[in-house]
């Protein structure tokens, strides 16, 4: 389990699933990342996340509010398809609980785990480039442009923006 001022992360637990799979069937929440996921699939990633934290210790762990045990969504880092040799910073929120600055205040401490405890040259971010909330959420981390590109999503070729911080900007930040 780790901790930020406002927020826990840690591994899926069973009783996170309800609330995985409500934001997960939510359209607002999924409109830039492959659309709404069945109960199945969105209990399927939960496992896969947390398998893969005990196997690499990176992934997508499941955010809580500290002062009430809400939970709040997942973000983390992840290996992705488009650039196997650069993991990426990323984020997921219920939509009630955007605008709280809550996926900052997580991502911040995952770039942090990125750099300090897994010695990563580089963090990137990957997002489609319509998605405004979450190119916002990499220049509050004080990640900086570095390309576009189209990339393949299960078949489908999105335009994506892609940020990135290296292991020296980070130090100096
Ligand atoms: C992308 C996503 C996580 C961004 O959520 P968000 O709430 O906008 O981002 P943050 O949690 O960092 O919150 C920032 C907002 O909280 C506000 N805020 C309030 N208190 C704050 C605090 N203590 N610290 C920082 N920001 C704070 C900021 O001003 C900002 O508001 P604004 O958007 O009105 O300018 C969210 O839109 C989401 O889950 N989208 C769906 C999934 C998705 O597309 N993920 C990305 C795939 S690449």
């Amino acid at each position: 389990m780790r901790t930020t001022e406002r927020l826990i992360l840690r591994p899926f637990q069973d009783t996170d699933l309800d609330a995985w799979a409500a934001l997960n069937s939510d359209p607002d929440v999924m409109r830039y990342i492959g659309g709404p996921l069945t109960r199945a699939e969105s209990d399927r990633e939960a496992a896969g996340i947390n398998a893969g934290w005990e196997a690499e210790r990176f992934g997508f762990l499941a955010i809580e509010r500290a002062a009430d045990g809400a939970f709040l969504g997942a973000g983390g880092l992840s290996r992705e398809v488009w650039y196997p040799d650069t993991l990426e910073v990323g984020w997921r929120l219920a939509r009630e609980y955007w605008g709280h600055g809550y996926a900052s205040e997580a991502a911040a401490h995952w770039l942090a785990y990125g750099f300090t405890e897994l010695k990563l040259p580089r963090i990137n971010s990957v997002t489609d480039t319509p998605n405004e909330r979450s190119i916002a959420v990499m220049r509050r981390l004080g990640m900086t442009f570095d390309h576009t590109a189209d990339l393949d999503f299960d078949g489908e070729s999105f335009n994506a923006t892609i940020y990135s911080m290296t292991a020296e900007a980070f130090h100096v930040i």
